[in-house]
């Protein structure tokens, strides 16, 4: 069975972890990393095309675009920086077309703008790219690393010598090898977060990985599309009891910026990654990113659920059907929950503050970390979540019925026929709203609108009163155009305005996933 899988029959059991004891340091007692290593690395925009040239203008571009202030610290070389051999006396030498005065001026640099530096080696006789690798040379390369002023090693599994071990199973000559470079690191006496990347089947380094390095790679090498995003996250997401501060699991750097997902989906890639407590290790152009994945990159909100010092990952609360909901506990006692929509079609998720471990209270104040809007819940949780995206909440048990004033939280929400619909084909759309605060909702107006082309595109309902706890749930017939264009896709958009004691509101919820399948029939024939 596929660990994604195992991962979401055993959730029953999910809650009673979150309340399970984890121990309170890192065993590797570097005392380094006690939140999750927040940074950039060249490898899945640059590949072997890392150079001082490269690294020094993402560090600029790091230091001006609100970056390093937002946290992120570590600039991380990747495989490629280095000769095909070591020196005449073993050492490790920089390439010097691409690195032509080494590394040292660069790690200069960077710590000149109050920024680290990464590099990357291999546990095996050569990296994955075939360039010298650390074994048998661990004490000289982690003197070699520490005199240059490198902050962080991200160590690799490539081309281990396993024959050497005989009678040791991978995972064991692994465990040797790492720990081997762990002490030889700390024996230089310079302060150095130590990653290890062994995300193999089999070689599970969550298990032990806590004792000899700050994080530990959980899945496969990520790609930028919704899949690979998704396997990781699920390969990663049910290991929550092996983090704590000091010792993390790493699903992998981010793929924001590299242009094969949507902005909806890298927004939910930094989102699950945050609620998993995981490394935000940028792997793209910075120089070249666009405004709106910046945007994702600094969000504080986001970043701060990541970044929060109690250390505790995400706890999945759900997952049936691949409608995930997450919690993970902060300092202080909020929670930070995520609804998350793997599926290819938008819809409600739900779920309760009791559910994702929240103390009882007589009601919760909820931020929406992605649009900033913050509500009031009597203890449901719940929103209309577009397909691949998520919604995240940072949620606040409050005292009293009445010290702030607060909106309701409501869940607009549509469902359309299921299954694609056919040109001319007429539909009906329930618009549901439910007002799930603590007060009474007034003046509440549903609103719906289908695409130009349909017929009964417009439709408005008009309810005086909702309390709290109930829907209000209309149904729309509207008629599909009788041609139009192969497989469009209609946008059918809910909207709903409302008052209550915090003013008015006005929300949204479209449904754009359903195809139109044209028919030979209603298909409109060439002349
Ligand atoms: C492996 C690692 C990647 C990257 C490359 C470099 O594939 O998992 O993150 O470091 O090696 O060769």
């Amino acid at each position: 069975m596929r660990r994604g899988k195992l991962l979401i029959a055993c959730l029953c059991a999910a809650l009673l972890a979150v309340a399970a004891a984890v121990p309170a340091a890192s065993a590797e007692a570097n005392r380094l990393a006690l939140t999750p290593p927040m940074g950039w690395n060249d490898w899945y925009s640059a590949f072997c095309g890392v150079s001082a040239q490269l690294v020094e203008q993402t560090a600029q571009t790091m230091a001006s675009d609100g970056l390093r202030t937002a946290g992120y610290r570590y600039v991380n070389i990747d495989d490629c920086w280095m000769t095909p051999s070591r020196d005449s006396a073993g050492n490790l030498v920089a390439d010097p077309t691409r690195f032509p005065s080494g590394i040292k001026p660069v790690a200069d640099y960077l710590h000149s703008l109050g920024l680290r530096l990464g590099i990357y080696e291999d546990a095996g006789t050569a990296t994955c790219a075939g360039l010298p690798g650390s074994y048998g040379h661990e004490a000289q390369d982690a003197a070699t690393f520490a005199s240059w002023g490198v902050d962080y090693v991200k160590y690799d599994r490539c081309n281990i010598p396993y024959g050497e071990f005989p009678g040791e199973s991978p995972e064991q000559v692994q465990q040797t090898l790492y720990a081997r470079m762990s002490a030889a690191l700390k024996a230089t006496g310079r302060p150095i977060v130590f990653s290890i990347c062994n995300p193999d089947p089999g070689d599970d380094p969550w298990a032990w990985g806590a004792a000899v390095a700050n994080l530990w790679r959980t899945t496969p090498d990520i790609a930028d599309n919704f899949g690979s995003m998704l396997a990781n996250f699920e390969g990663t997401v049910g290991l929550f009891r092996s983090a704590r501060p000091g010792a993390w699991n790493d699903p992998d750097m981010l793929q924001i910026g590299n242009g094969g997902s949507t902005t909806l989906e890298y927004q939910t890639e930094f989102s699950l990654w945050a609620e998993m407590a995981a490394p935000l290790i940028a792997s793209t152009n910075l120089a070249t990113l666009s405004a709106a994945d910046l945007a994702i990159y600094e969000n504080r909100n986001v970043i701060a659920v990541d970044q929060d010092p109690l250390g505790k990952p995400g706890v999945p609360v759900r997952g049936a059907g691949g409608l995930w909901a997450l919690s993970k506990q902060l300092r202080g006692g909020d929670h930070a929950v995520v609804l998350f929509n793997s599926t290819g079609a938008a819809t409600r998720i739900a779920t309760s503050a009791r559910a994702v471990g929240l103390p009882g209270a007589p009601r919760y104040r909820l931020t929406n970390l992605w649009n900033r809007q913050s509500s009031e819940s009597g203890g449901g949780i719940a929103a209309f979540v577009p397909a691949h995206g998520v919604a995240m909440f940072r949620i606040t048990p409050l005292p009293s019925r009445d010290t702030e004033t607060l909106a309701p939280h409501s869940v607009l929400s549509l469902s359309p026929h299921p299954g694609q619909i056919h040109f001319g084909e007429l539909i009906t759309v329930i618009v549901s709203f439910t007002n799930q605060g603590t007060s009474t909702i007034n003046r509440l107006t549903l609103g719906f609108r289908a695409p130009k082309g349909w017929h009964g595109r417009t439709s408005r309902n008009y309810r005086a009163a909702l309390r709290p706890g109930r829907t209000f749930r209309v149904a729309v017939l509207a008629l599909a155009p009788s041609v139009g264009p192969p497989a469009a896709t209609a946008a059918l958009t809910a909207t709903a305005s409302y008052t209550s004691t915090a003013g008015r509101r006005v929300i949204g919820a479209t449904f754009g996933e359903q195809l139109l399948a044209p028919t030979a029939a209603t298909l409109p024939t060439a002349k």
